[in-house]
């Protein structure tokens, strides 16, 4: 039986729970449900967390970049220059802007997009670099700075995996125009449903994002933008602030095992992905090992009880409705290697000491 998941809510610790019911409570008793006070104190306290000037809470992280990409006026006409190997959202928040994305390279001892590649991928159309912070990972952040600073590129961050990754001290969403996170439940701050939110420090995209998730809202019936329904709820909120008070620690015990899986695992079949380049550039949303013959090292783990995944084992663009999109010149052949041999295993908080060492054993003992 796998008792080692990647993510394991049924260790959610029974304090933690009854803070999440309490929270509920609260709000079902203030018989105040749509943007009320919980959102607004989230927003500040998740904005404190990532160190920037402003946060927007809405419904999902796929609607924060499709928002974060209307406000810095992408649209019909434009190109971003992101990553294949993501979750599918990314690109589709490029996609209903009515932009067209255009798919660089990635680093193999990363797995993060590759800057000669997107540097290749700039054209007469292209406006903005979506960086994304995959598995957890902020990197060579002055190297994209200096890229757009030079090319009169906007830089913009999905930092969906990242939450609190910081680099030189500096968190996602400082380091361009704004970062979107998503709150879904497995997420290193997960919601108890569907959640995302917008950091920036620009007052004026704050201010449009916060119309654009409401219809396009100004005051009340007053829409000068054609906006979306894209609200967090109360219930999310008030949840998301319990939760966001365990974090650090939560983060910290993920920074933990991933420095344990450095220093334990020794077998010359596993890569393991480059170590941070700063101990807080990295927050250990998934860990990540290579290896030629992964199916082989799924099943060996599953039989010791170990749970794997993989993130990603399609590139976008092999999925169907991105199968045309503009692409690097000289292909994507690594973010398709990296595609046929990465292997997500455990590293959520809540794994004991003992299971840390299971996972260690079964990685050293795989031939
Ligand atoms: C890198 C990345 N971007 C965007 C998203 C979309 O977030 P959501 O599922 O909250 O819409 C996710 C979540 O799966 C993600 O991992």
């Amino acid at each position: 039986m796998v008792s080692i998941l990647i993510n394991d809510f049924s260790r959610v610790p029974a304090p933690v729970r009854q803070q999440l019911l309490d929270a509920a409570a609260g709000v079902i008793q203030s018989g105040w449900f749509i943007l009320g006070e919980n959102v607004t104190a989230f927003e500040r306290e998740w904005a404190a967390y990532c160190g920037t000037a402003h946060c927007v809470g809405v419904a999902n992280g796929m609607d924060a970049l499709e928002i974060g990409l209307r406000c810095a006026g992408i649209g019909p006409g434009d190109e971003v220059i992101t990553t294949p190997l993501t979750a599918f959202a990314t690109v589709l928040a490029i996609l209903r802007t009515g932009a067209q994305p255009v798919l660089a390279e990635v680093d193999p001892a990363t797995g993060l997009l590759d800057p000669d590649s997107a540097a290749r991928c700039i054209g007469p159309r292209t406006r903005a670099i979506l960086l994304v912070h995959l598995y957890g990972q902020i990197r060579q952040m002055g190297r994209w700075q200096e890229l757009c600073r030079e090319r009169s590129l906007l830089l913009l961050e999905d930092a969906a995996q990242a939450h609190g990754a910081r680099a030189g001290g500096i968190s996602a969403g400082s380091f361009g125009c704004w970062a979107g996170f998503s709150f879904y439940p497995t997420k290193n701050l997960g919601a108890i449903g569907d959640a995302g939110a917008l950091c920036t420090n620009d007052a004026a995209v704050a201010a449009q994002a916060a119309q654009l998730r409401n219809y396009g809202q100004s005051d009340r019936y007053h829409h000068p933008l054609p906006g979306l329904n894209s609200r967090l709820d109360e219930l999310h909120a008030a949840m998301l602030r319990r939760l966001l008070e365990h974090l650090p620690a939560a983060t910290r015990r993920r920074q933990e095992i991933a420095a344990r899986y450095h220093a334990g695992v020794r077998n010359t079949e596993i890569t393991l992905l480059a170590a941070p380049e700063e101990f807080s550039s990295h927050v250990y949303h998934l860990f990540v090992v290579r290896t030629a013959r992964r199916d082989a090292l799924a099943a060996h783990l599953r039989t010791r009880g170990i749970q794997s995944l993989i993130h990603y084992p399609i590139g976008v663009h092999l999925q169907p409705p991105t199968r045309e999109l503009r692409r690097d010149p000289a292909g994507l052949a690594v973010a398709d290697e990296f595609s046929a041999t990465c292997l997500s295993i455990p590293c959520h908080p809540y794994l004991t000491d003992g299971e840390i060492e299971q996972v260690i054993d079964a990685l050293n003992s795989f031939r």
